[in-house]
């Protein structure tokens, strides 16, 4: 029995449960946000949801459920352990206002142990509850419902905000308190105190039930929303390895032809490494493989793909995995999800290609960090804790090659002053995400509506200027400005820049009304409707956006109901972010 499941067989399982419930299964997004700054990386399955979740009706009604890829660096430093992962797929269910945690606990319930569905033993299911603060009050309600299905008081565990409690997933946004399930893998407890969540693996944490009703403000606050709602998130390698009787995640078929292709390879054998190889190489595939072009950089999404990737070639290195391998293991990554995922079919010999190109790229730096690392030796026949800190800074030169390179000479390295200059520098790098990132379309502030609005307005203007090959690759809002990436070749002349702007602030001086109709994608491509991210959407049902005789598109929304007041548009800046895509910055002055 145990064997019978598979990764795909428990993702159909899912969705024709809550199909079965009410739910319209929608698609999932891509890794790469749209229209929100407030996170590099889609996630949690609910942040596509974001503008519903605070209001915005949703074109398939209020009960959805998807299977969603995620990618979060939170957990990086755990990789290498039984479960955890830097990128992962999501299964989701969520209710828009309408269920709240009665009916969403004995959903779980329900899909966790029935035999017609997960048939997962009662008796080795325990739950963890919110155990109240000074922003929301005691679970109790929870709790209780958990009892009425028969779970005893002893395997409900209440726990604190860190625990206990999920979201915003940005800075600001929806948030609430969590009802969290694990499974006991029955390994032998850790001590007196090993429960569920204290990490020693014996219990497996496999979904999460979060009671939306929260909003975290730009100050800090927990306000009541106006709706109360569900959003949920089972982890699927873990609850596969559960199903299959693994103990670990790496073992099922969504990874093991990855480690058996490491192990094939490595001249020494350790999984810890294994496994992080595998797990951040499935990562860069995913990211690097997302219609959203996005290449290693040292900005933003491309510096945390290529930190994936370099971290991978390092721990290659200590396997003893000489030379470039970064292919081979991507060739079976794409092998095991292509058919699944079709975009990393779609995209494959550009990942190749960028994996290629970053493994030659780590080893100059390689290279160079070396020559440095002897010149400074030869120098001061020393190494400090900040020489080993700016050669990670200055080259990528990991702090375990140094040591290395130190120890072969006899000298040590103060990993403590390192790690001070390593933190100062990361807080500084914190704080400046911060002041970039600071809301955006979470808020739905009047400042961000209408420059996602003046979005629309800015890419049919261009569309009017360039010709219709200008397709929008990206979008970035926050509550000062509109970042707006499009497919064109090279780059737009000033005059060009002026037109489109001029275009633009006509469209507004006719004060045009913003409408909303919903129809089935289909419908909307052949009424002109501009629908580049088609993949986000369920076909069935879509919400499509017309402002006057100007632009038409297929967008969750929010936007504006008139150009009246918007303010004049204008560009600030246009340049290159990749081979074939522009940027464009632009703000609203009042
Ligand atoms: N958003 C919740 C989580 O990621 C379900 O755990």
């Amino acid at each position: 029995m145990a064997e019978a499941w598979s990764g795909s067989k428990l993702v159909e399982k899912y969705l024709e449960f809550f199909k079965a419930k009410g739910h319209a299964i929608i698609p999932s997004a891509s890794l790469i946000p749209e229209n929100d700054p407030t996170v590099l990386f889609t996630a949690a399955g609910m942040h596509p949801l974001v503008p519903f979740l605070l209001g915005q009706p949703h074109p398939l009604g209020k009960r959805l459920a998807n299977n969603q890829k995620c990618l979060r660096t939170d957990d990086i430093e755990q990789v290498g352990d039984a479960s955890h992962h830097t990128f992962f797929f999501m299964l989701g269910n969520w209710s828009l206002g309408d269920y709240f945690k009665k009916e969403a606990i004995e959903m779980s319930w329900e899909f966790l142990t029935s035999p017609q569905w997960l048939g997962l033993e009662k008796n080795r299911l325990s739950v963890t509850v919110f155990a109240g603060d000074a922003d929301a009050s005691r679970d109790d309600y929870s709790a209780g419902v958990w009892a009425s299905l028969g779970v005893p008081t002893e395997r409900i565990y209440y726990n604190p905000k860190k625990d206990n409690w999920w979201g915003p997933a940005g800075s600001t946004g929806p948030c609430g308190p969590d009802t969290e399930m694990f499974y006991d893998t029955l390994k032998p407890k850790c001590g007196p105190n090993c429960k569920p969540g204290c990490g020693c693996g014996k219990y497996f944490e496999i979904w999460n039930d979060v009671f939306m009703e929260y909003g975290k403000t730009a100050d800090g606050k927990y306000e009541k929303l106006k709706q109360q709602n569900v959003d949920t998130g089972m982890g699927l390698e873990r609850t596969l390895a559960v199903l299959q009787g693994k103990d670990n995640d790496y073992e099922t078929e969504l990874f093991k032809p990855v480690m058996d292709g490491l192990r094939k390879m490595s001249k020494k054998q350790d999984a810890t490494s294994q496994r992080i190889v595998a797990d951040h190489l499935r990562s860069a595939v995913f990211v690097l493989g997302d219609d959203r072009a996005v290449t290693p950089s040292n900005v933003e999404q491309g510096y945390i793909v290529r930190r994936l990737i370099r971290r991978s070639i390092r721990h290659a290195r200590l396997l003893g995995i000489e030379g470039k391998f970064c292919k081979t293991i991507a060739q079976s990554i794409v092998a095991i999800y292509g058919k699944e995922w079709p975009e990393l079919e779609r995209n494959k010999e550009r990942v190749y290609a960028e994996l290629e190109r970053e493994e030659e790229r780590f080893s100059s730096a390689l290279e160079h960090g070396v020559k440095e690392f002897n010149s400074l030796v030869a120098q001061n026949n020393t190494v400090t804790g900040k020489d080993a800190f700016l050669l990670y800074q200055s080259f990528g030169f990991p702090l375990e090659m140094t040591i290395e390179l130190a120890k072969e000479r006899g000298l040590t390295v103060d990993k403590k002053v390192f790690e001070q200059e390593f933190e100062r520098h990361r807080q500084l790098s914190r704080e400046g995400a911060g002041q970039r990132f600071k809301s955006g379309l979470a808020d739905q502030s009047e400042a961000t509506v209408a420059l996602h609005t003046a979005t629309h307005l800015l890419h049919a203007a261009l569309r009017k200027v360039l010709g219709l090959e200008v397709k929008q690759m990206g979008s970035n809002i926050t509550p000062e400005r509109l970042r707006f990436d499009f497919s064109w070749p090279q780059k737009v002349a000033p005059e060009q820049l002026k037109q489109a702007e001029k275009l633009v602030n006509d469209a507004i001086g006719r004060s045009l009304k913003v409408t909303r109709e919903e129809m089935p994608l289909e419908q909307a491509k052949a009424g002109g409707a501009l629908a580049f991210f088609g993949d986000k959407y369920s076909p069935e049902k879509v919400s499509v956006y017309t402002v006057g005789d100007f632009s038409k598109e297929v967008c969750a929304g929010p936007h504006v109901q008139t150009l009246e007041g918007m303010g004049r548009f204008k560009i600030q800046k246009e340049e290159a972010v990749a081979a074939g895509v522009r940027r464009i910055k632009a703000v609203l002055e009042k």
